[in-house]
């Protein structure tokens, strides 16, 4: 079952089995931004996956996406991506070059790769630029 959280229910958090999700952090991300947003994944009273995004009016920037281990290749973060697929909107996110079960993941959805961007990450690591291209209005 899908779920979102904003800063009113953020408290829902403790009625489930949380051992994935950073309950300050996200406290901290609703406080500071307007458009950003949580999806859940719970199975049997557990987090399994979730899904971090800026929804910023026409468009969607994915944060995060995450399932458990023990849950992958179930189709846990197929469930989440849809909910974000299914609202239409142009969508981006940075994945790295090497993080080939996600690359996998957005391929799979239509996301194309618009670019690269060197260093992105604090390892070294270079990102794609991936976007879901969907009417603008
Ligand atoms: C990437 C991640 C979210 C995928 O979650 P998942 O719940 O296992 O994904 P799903 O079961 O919904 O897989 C959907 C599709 O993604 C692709 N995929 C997922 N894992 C894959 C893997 N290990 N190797 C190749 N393709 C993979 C496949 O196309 C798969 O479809 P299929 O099972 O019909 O072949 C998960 O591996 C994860 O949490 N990784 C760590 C966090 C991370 O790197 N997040 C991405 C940040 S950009």
């Amino acid at each position: 079952m899908i779920i979102e959280i904003n800063n009113e229910s953020i408290n829902e958090l403790d009625n489930f089995i949380n051992t994935i999700v950073d309950k300050n952090y996200l406290k901290n991300e609703f406080n500071n931004n307007n458009f950003f947003k949580v999806l859940i994944n719970i199975k049997d009273n557990e987090i399994i996956g979730y899904l971090y995004y800026y929804e910023i009016y026409e468009r969607i920037e994915i944060e995060y996406i995450f399932t458990k281990k023990e849950y992958r290749r179930q189709k846990i973060a197929s469930e989440l991506l849809t909910k974000i697929v299914d609202k239409n909107k142009p969508t981006t996110l940075e994945v790295d070059k090497e993080n080939i079960p996600a690359i996998c993941l957005y391929k799979k959805y239509n996301f194309k790769n618009y670019a690269i961007r060197r260093n992105y990450y604090k390892n070294g690591h270079d990102a794609y630029l991936f976007g879901l291209e969907k009417k603008m209005i």
